[in-house]
């Protein structure tokens, strides 16, 4: 199998690399440099808006396009505020440029949010701790032509009663250099936006035998 994937909007090579070590010829792309070393050594990560690059014959796409404008919790900033409702404008287009670009089978993931509205409802809600991850991050799925995710390791809610990213308030929480860093500084999004490996995994598993059967 030497079929085409474009992870669109990645940075962190999680999912391209996932790809790549079962047989794909799989791209990222992001306005910023990938931080995956596997992916600098096979030089396949684009450096772009990823719109330039959504009609180079795709088998797949899986899309993480940008969601600090889109989410539920962001809404309260909108009333009398004209600069951050264009925001959200932009990042519900640039959404569905990349859902309903000319590639046969799309996933766009993003947390719960305005796209539920816009765009349609999910396909499917999925859980790092569906996936191996001790860890809870409601992540949305829409999907075209693919299946849904079948979870792979399902983890019980330690005996504190909270997952491993969360405070005992229920406030995010993320480690960075051996750190807790706190929820309002500006690294936290970054590194929260990263996608679970035991999730890339399971799409790379799941997705590839699917396709192969087509
Ligand atoms: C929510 S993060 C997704 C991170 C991803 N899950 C990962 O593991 O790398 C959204 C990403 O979209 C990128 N982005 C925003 N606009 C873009 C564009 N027009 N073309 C390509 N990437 C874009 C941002 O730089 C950011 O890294």
């Amino acid at each position: 199998m030497n079929k085409r994937i474009l992870v669109a909007c990645e940075y962190s090579g999680v999912v391209r690399d996932a790809f790549s070590n079962v047989g794909w010829d799989a791209w990222s792309c992001d306005l910023l440099p990938t931080e995956s070393e596997q992916t600098k050594k096979e030089g396949k990560h684009i450096m772009a808006d990823v719109r330039l690059i959504l009609a180079d014959s795709w088998d797949l796409m899986i899309c993480h396009p940008p969601c600090t404008y889109i989410t539920v919790a962001g809404n309260r900033h909108i009333p009398g505020n004209p600069d951050r409702w264009k925001k959200q404008y932009e990042a519900i287009v640039f959404a569905w440029e990349l859902f309903s670009a000319n590639v046969p089978h799309i996933a766009l993931e993003n947390p719960v949010g305005v796209l539920s509205t816009y765009i349609r409802k999910p396909n499917q809600i999925i859980q790092p701790y569906e996936f191996g991850h001790s860890e809870s991050k409601k992540t949305c799925l829409w999907l075209k032509n693919l299946p849904e995710l079948k979870p792979t390791n399902i983890l019980k809610l330690p005996e504190c009663g909270y997952w491993d990213n969360q405070t005992e308030g229920g406030q995010n929480k993320i480690m960075h250099n051996g750190k807790w860093l706190a929820f309002n500084d500006p690294l936290t999004a970054h590194l929260r936006s990263k996608t679970y490996t035991g999730i890339a995994h399971a799409m790379a598993e799941q997705w590839s035998q699917y396709l192969m059967k087509q």
